[in-house]
């Protein structure tokens, strides 16, 4: 099959890879019919993400149809349109069991934080992912749902993370009824998590980046006012200013460890990698709210940002909440939303790119060329 192959930072390509074999009763193989480039998989692409083996194959927003099944898959049969959280979970374990599919303790032998996800690297289990014709599903009872007859495709493939993720990040957020909302990063997640603030009761939606056509983006898909930081000499005076000088009752990091805006952050973060990435967003985050106040994390980092503002977080008073999203405990009441018309993931698409040419799409991605937001990958074999 063809599948999109890392070959070192900046440097990925299409080659010829054998076919996905059922390994165990629980798998599944599923025919990709549409993936998606995540922020997440640039942190890859950009060789910023520990243990990312050459020839690995990225993607974890995915959907298709499936092939076959292993003899233990009892909710699924060959031909089945399924779409695929991002997470990889068994279902059973102490976790899974509370919920916290994205931690899930049996599918990751480095299962001290985070548990499986598809493409991403042998730090969340050495999964190959969905950008390829064919992937391999593990615990296929667990995690793919039958996409709903009326749904559209590029909304079921953003509902399987970014859709889920920017709503995830609105909720840990807990937004109460008209409470002042900032959402750093104007990428899907965080257009998504403006977007779904209004919907649990925001009085104030607020975006803040500092590329003009994803802020326009903001306006148009959210309905928020947007800050441009590029414009200010220092965002947080600004937000404040806003805000009748108390700061946001929430803030959303939607952004992660390649932040922009601290020139020395950036270099010892995202270049010299002498910490887990630049936490100038989160830092942003922490200075912009009111004391009190909720942030929720949702942008990655590595393992240990050793510039975070964690004091005054502290002296604050501040509930700081995060996690990888537990996709398909979203899916319910998203599914509702898009149904209902309150949310149109599809909206973010800007490229549709076929496998073969998915090298630059990444391109396009990373270096936000073209008003880039959110390109899908179209395989082949589809
Ligand atoms: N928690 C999860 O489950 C989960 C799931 C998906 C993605 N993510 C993470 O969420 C983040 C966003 O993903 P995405 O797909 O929207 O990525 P993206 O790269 O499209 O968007 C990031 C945006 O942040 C902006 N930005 C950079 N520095 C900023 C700053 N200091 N302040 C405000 N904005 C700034 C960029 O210009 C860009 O528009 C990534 O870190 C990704 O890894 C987490
Ligand atoms: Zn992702
Ligand atoms: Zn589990």
């Amino acid at each position: 099959m063809r599948a999109m192959v890392y070959r070192g930072p900046y440097r990925i390509r299409v080659e010829d890879k054998d076919l996905p074999r059922i390994e165990h009763p629980n798998d599944a193989i599923v025919r990709v019919t549409l993936a998606a480039i995540c922020g997440s998989d640039l942190h890859l692409y950009h060789g910023l993400m520990p243990d990312t083996r050459v020839g690995t194959t990225f993607g974890h927003e995915f959907i298709g149809v499936v092939e076959s099944v292993g003899s233990s898959v009892r909710s699924l049969k060959p031909g089945d349109r399924v779409m695929v959280p991002f997470n990889i979970s068994c279902g059973s374990c102490f976790y899974c069991a509370r919920g916290m599919l994205a931690n899930c303790h049996n599918v990751n032998p480095n299962a001290t934080a985070v548990g499986g996800i598809y493409g991403y690297s042998h730090t969340t289990g050495g999964y190959d992912g969905g950008q390829a014709e064919y992937v391999r599903v593990p615990f296929a009872d667990v995690g793919p749902t039958l996409v709903p007859d009326w749904m559209h495709d590029e909304d079921a493939v953003l509902l399987t993370d970014a859709t889920a993720t920017g709503y995830f990040g609105a909720q840990l957020g807990d937004v109460r009824e008209g409470d002042v909302v900032v959402v750093f990063g104007a990428g899907p997640v965080g257009l998504v998590a403006a977007r779904s603030a209004w919907l649990l009761g925001a009085g104030r939606v607020i975006v803040v980046d500092h590329l003009d056509y994803r802020l326009e983006k903001a306006r148009e898909f959210a309905q928020a006012e947007t800050v441009n930081f590029a414009e200010h000499d220092d965002v947080v005076v600004h937000l404040k200013r806003i805000t009748d000088h108390l700061g946001a009752d929430v803030a959303i990091d939607c952004v992660g460890a390649e932040a922009d805006g601290s020139f020395l952050q950036h270099v010892a973060g995202a270049k010299l990698k002498l910490q887990g990435g630049s936490p100038i967003a989160l830092n942003w985050a922490i200075d912009a709210v009111r004391k009190g106040a909720t942030i929720s994390v949702m942008g990655a980092y590595g393992p240990v940002p050793n510039a975070v503002k964690f004091g005054d977080a502290m002296n604050k008073g501040l509930t700081l909440r995060m996690n990888q999203c537990p996709v398909k405990r979203q899916w319910p009441r998203l599914f509702e939303h898009v149904r209902n018309g309150h949310l149109r993931p599809r909206d973010l698409v800007t490229h549709r790119i076929p496998l073969e040419d998915v090298a630059e799409g990444y391109h396009l991605f990373s270096s936000k060329l073209d008003g880039c937001i959110k390109p899908l990958i179209v395989p082949t074999a589809a």
